[in-house]
């Protein structure tokens, strides 16, 4: 079988499993780069190789004849951002022409949320690498801020009365597989992709209660008490810092920033939290 001209990593996840069905379900030919070939998903069309983002030699092997890959950022770690870079360099050398990368809303240098100054960093590799590229900057997922809430029910965290316009994952991933179907279309444009609404967190607390029947609550916390509520996981500094300026990044006005770029890209509005949660309107199920 030929090398299929697009790649895509993170398929065993949420994000690029959701990409992945999607392309197949097209008919499109794609090259699925794991870590784990055994928790690849099997899907129609699609091949396997392994190669995690650091393995220089591994991914070079993977992509070499691939056109376009859809690059999703890896798990968080201390030095994920030099994974990121050993992965752009490596798929430059093995001649990829157009990497599709999942950034996130508000990447920079100075960006409030920690993880978003890694994303802003490997933006900046990418472009330096000379490639083609397309940046889909994601807010924070809608369908992670059911998380948010404790055992008791209580979304606790500095983010004052700040707004969030988190977006649905399958907005992403439909968002995703138009720039994927013709990357020079989309080549060197940054998308902000969120959903159609930025609510506070005591309206999503609203909505959450509405939709579950469990009572949510939003408690705001001081910066001080979130660092102290959270002591109780023992987590490395790095990663406390990030949950907490997920919060603080609300609170600064970071991710109020509402959008039609789902819209502009899928031809459909982005998916309410209200919406996301009504299992009726699921319309493919999680990964
Ligand atoms: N916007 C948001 O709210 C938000 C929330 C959470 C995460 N994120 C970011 O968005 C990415 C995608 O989200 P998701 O929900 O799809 O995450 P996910 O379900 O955890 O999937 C992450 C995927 O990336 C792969 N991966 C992680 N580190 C890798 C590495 N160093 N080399 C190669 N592959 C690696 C994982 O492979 P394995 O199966 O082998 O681990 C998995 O397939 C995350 O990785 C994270 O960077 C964004």
């Amino acid at each position: 079988m030929p090398t299929p001209e697009i790649a895509v990593t993170g398929a065993t996840g949420q994000l690029g499993g959701r990409v992945a069905r999607r392309l197949a379900a097209r008919g499109t030919a794609q090259l699925l780069v794991v870590r784990d070939p055994a928790r690849a998903p099997e899907l129609p069309g699609a091949t396997v190789a392994r190669a995690g983002f650091a393995d220089a030699a591994a991914v070079r092997t993977a992509l070499r004849g691939v056109r376009t890959v859809l690059m999703v950022s890896a798990s968080e770690s201390p030095d994920r951002l030099r994974h990121h870079r050993a992965f752009v360099d490596a798929a430059a050398a093995a001649g990829v022409e157009h990497l599709v990368y999942t950034s996130f809303l508000g990447a920079a240098a100075d960006a409030t949320f920690t993880h978003a100054r890694d994303h802003w960093h490997t933006e900046e590799h990418i472009r330096a690498a000379k490639m083609g590229f397309t940046f889909l900057r994601d807010n924070l997922y809608a369908d992670f801020l059911p998380a948010l809430a404790g055992d008791d029910g209580v979304i606790r965290g500095p983010a004052g009365r700040g707004r969030v316009a988190a977006v649905a994952l399958d907005d992403i991933a439909d968002a995703a597989t138009v720039v994927l179907g013709d990357p020079a279309a989309h080549d060197g444009r940054t998308y902000d992709l969120t959903g159609p609404e930025a609510l506070t967190l005591d309206e999503v607390a609203g909505i959450l209660t509405g939709a579950t029947g469990r009572t949510v609550t939003y408690h705001p916390e001081t910066v001080a008490e979130a660092y102290r509520s959270r002591a109780v996981h023992q987590a490395p500094g790095w990663l406390v810092e990030a949950w907490v300026s997920t919060y603080t990044a609300i609170a600064a006005g970071e991710l109020a920033t509402v959008t039609d770029a789902v819209t502009t890209l899928t031809g459909r509005p982005a998916t309410s939290l209200a919406a996301l949660l009504a299992p009726e309107n699921r319309r493919i199920p999680p990964a």
